[in-house]
């Protein structure tokens, strides 16, 4: 089975998550994106839902296919968000930011009360850290930044290259109009010192690592989907 299929496999498990009525959080990414093509299928057939899109990206293919779309600002509380990763541990913390998405996805994840994440069964990992750690920074001081961040991991024993995320010979630039840096560290065994060691960073907008926001996660491999879940959620 193809990567797509398997994709859009977990995206219509997760569409079974969602009902009429339903304040939607609406992910980033090509997992998220084949939601987004089947929730508008339900849409078309009659599904009353209004969704918080996380990225331009994301929100310029909802209003293509006609998912009716809203702001935070609008509507603070959102149901359920639904939304893709670039890893997922066995406690379904998570690595997202691949896409250059994470701040708003981060934003719309703690703002509603149950998220989900899609995936294929590859991102299913025993130890985060594989996939570069991507932390969205601001553009002003950048390299006073990017070596308090290496000194911050240092302090944990992590090591590894930080980049700068680059569009060709540009910058990646975020929808919040700041910088990325992703961090090459192999392994991060104490998620949470990490995460609480990057926020200390007064540069430091945000980063991918989601803990205790996902609550789900449908996994699809070939031999079928797999759902974890959190334990409060069982
Ligand atoms: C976007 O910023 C990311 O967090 C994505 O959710 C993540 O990169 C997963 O993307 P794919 O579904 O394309 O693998």
């Amino acid at each position: 089975m193809d990567a797509r299929t398997l994709k859009i496999k977990a995206a219509a498990e997760a569409l079974t998550y969602v009902k009429d009525g339903m304040r939607l959080g609406i992910g980033t990414g090509s997992t998220a994106e084949e939601f987004v093509r089947l929730l508008a299928a339900k849409v078309e057939a009659g599904l009353n839902v209004i969704g918080v899109p996380t990225s331009e990206r994301t929100a310029a293919l909802c209003r293509e296919l006609g998912v009716k779309l809203t702001t935070l600002d609008e509507t603070p509380q959102l149901d359920l968000t639904i939304d893709g990763a670039d890893e997922v541990d066995a406690d379904l913390s998570l690595i997202k930011g691949g896409g250059g998405a994470l701040l708003r996805e981060k934003i719309v994840a703690a703002a509603s009360t149950r998220m989900i994440v899609i995936a294929d069964e590859s991102k299913l990992v025993q130890t985060l850290g594989a996939f570069p750690l991507p932390i969205e920074v601001n553009r002003f001081g950048l390299a006073a930044t990017k070596l308090a961040i290496k000194r911050a991991a240092s302090g944990l024993d992590l090591s590894g290259p930080i980049t700068l995320r680059m569009t060709g010979a540009e910058p990646f630039v975020t929808d919040g109009g700041h910088l990325i840096l992703d961090a090459s560290f192999g392994r991060i065994p104490d998620t949470r010192a990490l995460s609480n060691a990057l926020h200390a960073i007064p540069g430091v907008v945000e980063h991918g690592l989601f803990l205790e926001l996902a609550r789900v996660a449908i996994l699809a491999g070939a031999d079928g989907i797999r759902t974890l879940t959190t334990k409060t959620e069982r």
